[in-house]
Parts: structure tokens; sequence; C-alpha cells
């Protein structure tokens, strides 16, 4: 019965680890790629003491003309050369699988959880950022994981290596080294600590830049409407200054600092050749040793330029790891029940519902009512007095703050998310229609639908007849080359929608305020046979639509201050009449001329 949702696990630290814990799901494989990669930096390490070595044969050879043979060294070298080759050349494909497979999952994690959020998570966040963080901020992961993942690895490594080898060889130098690569990297750190903050700041700074160019795209119409154009402009220039200059500054920050700290390192090579030369004089260790600890040292110098680097690309993944975990780790507030709704007729109750969508002002107090299965109810009321917010509670777009609202006698908070929202359908005031075709639209909460059914609701919708004028009919597809629907059409479409889910419940909100009266007249007889039979609550401006209803729910400031049908409403003149004044006068005189 209890359908299960699926949610992606709790991802804990919301900084690099976090997102490490994506790669961990790939156990077998980060283990082949760390253990190929151990094997080349053993080579790498072996290569300068087989050239040490070389060297100090050569020299008992020249000096008491001992028997050697350079080429033994050369074939040993070349064998390692080749092995490395062959380790490399399996492992870069096995590691770009892995990457781009936690890449993926990063990615399916990201928009799952975008899909999940609340209405309240995205009533507070702009598309713009969320745009931003899935695009822009996957691509810096993505960098990091190309980069410097494995390079860290390697450098680490590596570094710890070396710094044994050159001990082995003589503690001074060990000790020599380890005096100027600790410092090194101690400030390379401690920079890189204050690098982070900047770069979120940075991020944080495109996704504005990225949420003005959303707005103006969204609002094209309305910025040409009052001439806007170079208002927005300059208001796009002034947040893509301030990105650049924060931009800059963080670059330059590291730039200038990333010598100092190389500076110093940069002073190992000359202490060694001084305090190693000595103890070559001395007799204290073979001219090959010394080779081999300078070629050791020249080795990792690279490396230890390259920390400097992959800090940089560290850094700035992990402040948009930072971003996108945010997302995938923003609890849902509204969380899935467990129960699935027994077959019923739609019978829906609010107990003392209490609603408020933040701090201070509630939007619904104390709001008790009984809908009667199969019902039609209007819900009236000014503009900002709660209706939206009322019906919302049904479908469990925002959970109630107190109170109850039960569907056939079952608490919505029980039942499985997926399973309510099958029950009720909504007809929101603006329908969105996605860029595919209009069967594939109407199918959308039913893709499995056949044609014809499709077909037949569209008739019902009173949208058989526009769809068949569109160039491909139905496999028209919205969006592409100009094909774009009206207010009236799209409504209708979103109507097809709903008789296909065939819910128990049905919210119609504010179908009809935006189109003509011919099409109103459509869009009218189209709701009202969708309604037929199942409980349905119509928000609603106009008389027209309210008179028939079987009952009139009134909202003043988030509360029902009225109920009742029209006769019993109209008859008491309270607040209904007050809405509805000029409308019903019209309407008397109508009914009073027909009755002449
Ligand atoms: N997403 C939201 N976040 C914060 N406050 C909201 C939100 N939606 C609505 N409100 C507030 O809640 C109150 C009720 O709004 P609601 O949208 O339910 O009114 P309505 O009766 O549907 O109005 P209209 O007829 O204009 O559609 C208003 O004060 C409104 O400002
Ligand atoms: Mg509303």
């Amino acid at each position: 019965m209890a359908e299960k949702t699926p949610e992606t696990p709790r991802v804990v630290p919301r900084n690099l680890g976090g997102v490490l814990v994506f790669l961990a799901r790939y156990p077998w494989r980060v283990a082949a790629c760390v253990g190929l990669l151990m094997a080349i930096i053993a080579i790498d390490l072996t290569l300068p003491q087989i050239l040490g070595d070389a060297i100090t044969q050569l020299r008992w050879h020249s000096e008491w003309g001992a028997e050697v043979d350079p080429m033994v060294y050369v074939q040993v070298f070349g064998a390692l050369i080749l092995v490395r080759t062959g380790v490399a050349w399996i492992l870069g494909p096995a590691r770009n699988r892995l990457v781009q497979q936690t890449l993926a999952d990063i990615r399916t994690s990201l928009y799952d959880s975008l899909q999940r959020l609340a209405f309240r998570y995205h009533d507070r966040s702009n598309t713009g950022e969320l745009v931003s963080r899935s695009t822009a901020d996957v691509s810096r992961l993505q960098n990091f994981f190309f980069a410097c993942l494995f390079l860290s690895f390697d450098i680490f490594v590596s570094l710890i290596g070396t710094v044994l080898l050159i001990f082995q060889v003589s503690s001074l130098m060990g000790l020599v080294t380890l005096g100027t690569m600790i410092p090194t990297i101690a400030l390379i750190v401690f920079f890189a600590g204050k690098l982070q903050p900047k770069w979120r700041k940075v991020h944080d700074l495109h996704g504005a830049m990225i949420t003005v160019i959303q707005e103006n795209i969204a609002g094209v119409r309305v910025v040409k409407a009052f001439s806007k154009e170079s208002e927005e402009v300059g208001k796009f220039e002034r947040k893509r200054e301030a990105f650049m200059r924060t931009m800059t500054e963080t670059v330059n920050y590291w730039a200038a600092r990333v010598p100092i700290a190389q500076f110093i390192f940069g002073w190992t090579l000359p202490l060694v050749l001084w305090i190693g030369g000595r103890q070559v004089i001395s007799g204290e260790v073979q001219i090959g040793d010394l080779a081999k600890v300078v070629f050791y040292l020249m080795a990792i110098g690279h490396r230890v330029g390259m920390i400097g680097q992959f800090t940089n690309i560290l850094q700035n993944a992990s402040a948009s790891a930072e971003r996108i975990l945010e997302i995938i780790d923003e609890p849902r507030t509204i969380r899935s029940g467990r129960l699935t709704l027994p077959p019923g007729p739609g019978a829906v109750r609010f107990e003392q519902v209490e609603f408020s969508y933040g701090e201070g002002k509630v939007a619904l107090e104390d709001v008790s009512f009984d809908a009667e299965p199969g019902n039609r109810y209007a819900v009236v009321g000014p503009t900002g007095s709660g209706k939206t917010t009322l019906v919302n509670m049904i479908p469990r777009f925002y959970d109630v703050s107190k109170g109850r609202v039960l569907v056939d006698g079952v608490d919505v908070r029980e039942l499985s998310l997926g399973n309510l929202r099958r029950v009720v359908s909504v007809i929101f005031q603006e329908t969105f229609l996605f860029s595919a075709t209009v069967a594939e639209n109407i199918a959308y909460g039913k893709p499995e639908a056949d044609r014809s059914v499709i077909e037949e609701c569209a008739r019902s919708a009173q949208a058989d007849e526009f769809i068949r004028e569109l160039e491909k009919g139905y496999d028209t597809v919205i969006g592409e080359r100009g094909v774009t629907l009206s207010g009236g059409q799209k409504q209708r479409i979103a109507i097809a929608r709903a008789f296909l889910m065939d819910p128990r419940i049905l919210i119609l909100d504010d179908a009809t305020s935006s189109v003509d009266s011919q099409t109103e007249r459509l869009i009218q007889e189209a709701m009202w046979r969708l309604s037929a039979g199942r409980t349905t609550f119509i928000i609603a401006h106009r008389y027209s639509t309210v008179q028939h209803a079987d009952q009139i729910l009134v909202m003043r400031g988030g509360r029902i201050v009225e109920q009742g049908t029209n006769d019993e409403l109209t008859a008491r003149g309270g607040f209904y009449c007050e809405l509805f004044g000029p409308q019903l006068e019209e309407n008397a005189e109508r009914r009073a001329r027909s009755q002449r």
C-alpha cells in the first residue's frame, strides 16, 4: 500500500567532503584508480634513485676503475617508463568514467531536490540563482574533479614519500627540506582559508547577475512596454561590475600571495647544495646520493608549485559544493506520508485551520467547513483574502500551521504525496506548457495514456477544435517555430489535463479572468463538465460563475465570514452582497426584464 518516495541520502558536510560522499558510492572503482595512481607515484619516486645510483657507480668507475655497465640502468629506467605509460594509459579512462558518473549523480540529486522542494523554498529563491547553481557551480565541481581530485592525492603522497627518502640519505638534508616545506604549505593553506569566502561571494554575485538576465528575459514585454531597456542594461552593468570586481580582487589576492610561499620553498635547493655539498666533501654522503636528493627536490618543486594552483581550484569548487549542497540538503518541509487513499467520494473537511506564510501575519485563521462530495464550491472574497491559500492546503502545496485538512476522512499529511496529487487536480491561474507536443502536454500527468483517450479529453475540454487547426494537430510542438497558444487555449489544455487525471477533487483558480466572453463561455462549459460529480473548488471573481455553485464560501482577511447558496447569501444582504453588489443588481434587472 504505502508508496515509497525516492529520497537522496542526507549529505552531512556542506563542503567538498559532502561532494566526495558521492564518490564513495563506487568504492571499487575508487580503489582501482588509487591503486594505479600509487603505482605511478612509486615509479616516479624510483626514477631519481636509479639516476643517483648510476652516478655513484660512474664515480667509482672514474676514481677506482670499478666495472660498470650503464646499460643496466638504461634498461631498468626504460622498463619503468614503459610500465608507467601503460598504467597511465589504463588510469586515464578509468578515472574519467568514475568522475563522469559521480558528476552525473550529483546533477541528478540536484535536479531531484529542485523538483521536490516545497513551494515555500521556491517562494524565497529566485530562478536565476537556482540556474546559476545548477549550471555554473556544477561546472566548477567538474573542473575540480578533473583537475585536482587525483592530483591532490598524488601531491600529498609524493611529498611524504620524497621527504622520507631524503631523510634516508641524510637527516640534515631531510630537516632542511621539512624546514622550508612546512612553512610553505602552511602559508598556502592559510591563504586558501581566506580565499573560500571570497569565492563564495564571487559565486553569489554570479547568481545575482544571472537573476537580472533571467528576469529580463521573462519580463521582456514589461521592460519594453515601459521603455526601461537602458535602465535594465544599467542594472545588469552594475551587477556585472560587482561580480567582475570581486572576481578580480579574489584572483589578485591569490596571485600576490602564492609567489611569497613559493619564495620560501625556493631556498630548499641552495640550502641542500650547501649542506649536502659539505657532507659530500667530508665523506658522509655519496655524490650520487646528493644527486638523488637534488632530483627529488626538482620533481617536488614542480608539485609544490601546483599546490598553489589546485588550492585555488579547490577553494573555488568548495564554495560551489557548498552552494549545490545547500539545495540537495535543504530539508523537505513537505514530507510524504505513507497511506494510499482507499476509493471514496472526495469529501473535504477543514478543521480549525490556521496558516501563515512567515512570521507575523496569518493568511488563514480558524477556517472550518465540510465540503460534500461531488458539490461545487465557489470561493469568493477580495484580493489577498486567502482564497488561493485556502485551496493550496488541500494538495499540500503548503502545510497547515494548526488544525487539519481531511480528504475522505484521512489527514492529508498521512497520505503519500504522489497519491494525494493524483486524487486532487489543480488548474492554476497561469497554465504552464512544456516545450513538447500538445498531446504530451495533455498527458503530462499520465504519459502512458492512449491517443484516443487524450483526444477524448481534449474534446471534453473544448480544445479539440483549435488543436486540429494547428499545423501538425496533436503533434505540434509548443514553443517551436513560433507556435504559441493564447491564454484561453492554454487554459483548455489544462482542463484537458485534468480530465485525463480523472480526479476526485478539483481546484480551479480564477480560470476565466483574462479572456474574451466567447472563450469565457467555452471555458465555463468545459469547467462545468469537468467538475460534474467531483468535489470542486472554484475561485471566481465573476458572478456568472459563482451564482450556480452549490455552496459559496465568502472569505475576508483569512477567515470564512459567510457560507451558503447564492439565494441565501443574497437574501442575507451581508458581505457577499457588498462584493457582488453591482453585478447582483444587474442580474436582478435582467431577471425582472425576462419575466415581463
Ligand atoms: N507565497 C507567499 N508568500 C508570502 N505571503 C503570501 C504568499 N502568497 C500569498 N501571500 C499573502 O497571503 C495573503 C493571502 O493571499 P492569497 O494569495 O491567498 O489571496 P487571494 O485571496 O488568492 O487573492 P487574489 O484574489 O488576489 O488571488 C495575502 O496577504 C498575500 O500577500
Ligand atoms: Mg489567488
